[in-house]
């Protein structure tokens, strides 16, 4: 399947679908603290999205997922199923994954977040992997090539002695929930698929704190680490300009 361009109408309604996912993600942030479950954020999430929004949590029975985000949890590297059976406790780290879908547009992004007081060396692991995601997203630019963001996000991680996981990466968005291109977070720069103005993808990496191995669970959808150790993810749906990107999902807080 090509690659689809967004023209200035299409980019302004993913620019809404966008703004709303950013939204769900400063709602929730109050609510993530010590003896939640990750259910109760699910639900605080799901109807935030259908009564407030009036749009479509777009996890919700896509390809059989049960529930409305996701909630990865310490060694969860992504797609962590929200359950009544997950209590929040102090110390552990969180990424929340919320899609919306707004007048058929998709908005897509994560982030991380501390339960309590996490120790130092899991907050470091946020830290740099929201940095990674910086990093690339301030080099998209028509001309940049995929493999020049890829290799970027890997030599920062890997620098702080973090891997990157293979096995899963970002991708482009639309109409469409996944389309192409794959956005690898690795590679080598100069190669790859060179950016035009009116792309649409997300960069979204998942860096851990061990090896870079991932392990899918019997549910069929939780994807942990293979070596029990942390993992992080930060994810953002960023526009190609003619002058160089718009970060469709940005939180007010954040500095582009
Ligand atoms: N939001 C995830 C992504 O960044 C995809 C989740 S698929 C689901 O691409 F089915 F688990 F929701
Ligand atoms: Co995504
Ligand atoms: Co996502």
């Amino acid at each position: 399947m090509p690659i689809s361009l967004k023209n200035r109408s299409e980019i302004a309604k993913m620019r809404t679908a966008g703004q709303l996912a950013a939204e769900v993600l400063e709602m929730i942030a109050e609510h993530v603290k010590p003896g939640i479950s990750t259910a109760d954020l699910d639900r605080l999430c799901h109807r935030h999205i259908v009564e407030k929004q009036q749009a479509i949590p777009a996890p919700l029975n896509y390809r059989g997922f049960p529930k409305s985000i996701c909630t990865s949890v310490n060694q969860v590297i992504c797609h962590g199923i929200p359950s009544d059976k997950k209590i929040l406790k102090n110390g552990d780290i969180l990424n929340i994954d919320v899609t919306v879908i707004k007048d058929g547009w998709h908005g897509d992004t994560s982030r991380m977040y501390h339960v309590g007081q996490p120790p130092a060396h899991a907050q470091r692991l946020c830290r740099i992997t929201q940095e990674c995601l910086y990093q690339a997203i301030e080099m998209v630019r028509p001309g940049v090539r995929l493999g020049d963001i890829g290799a970027a996000i890997q030599s920062r991680a890997e620098a702080n002695h973090y891997s990157i996981v293979r096995d899963y990466c970002g991708h482009g968005i639309g109409r469409k929930f996944h389309e192409p291109p794959q956005v690898l977070h690795y590679g080598e720069p100069n190669t790859g698929l060179p950016l035009e103005a009116g792309m649409c993808f997300t960069i979204e990496p998942m860096l851990n704190a061990g090896s870079h191995h991932s392990r899918l669970k019997p549910d069929g959808w939780t994807v942990v680490t293979r070596d029990g150790r942390l993992s992080a993810q930060y994810e953002h749906s960023i526009a190609v300009t003619e002058s160089g990107f718009e970060v469709l999902t940005r939180r007010p807080d954040e500095p582009f």
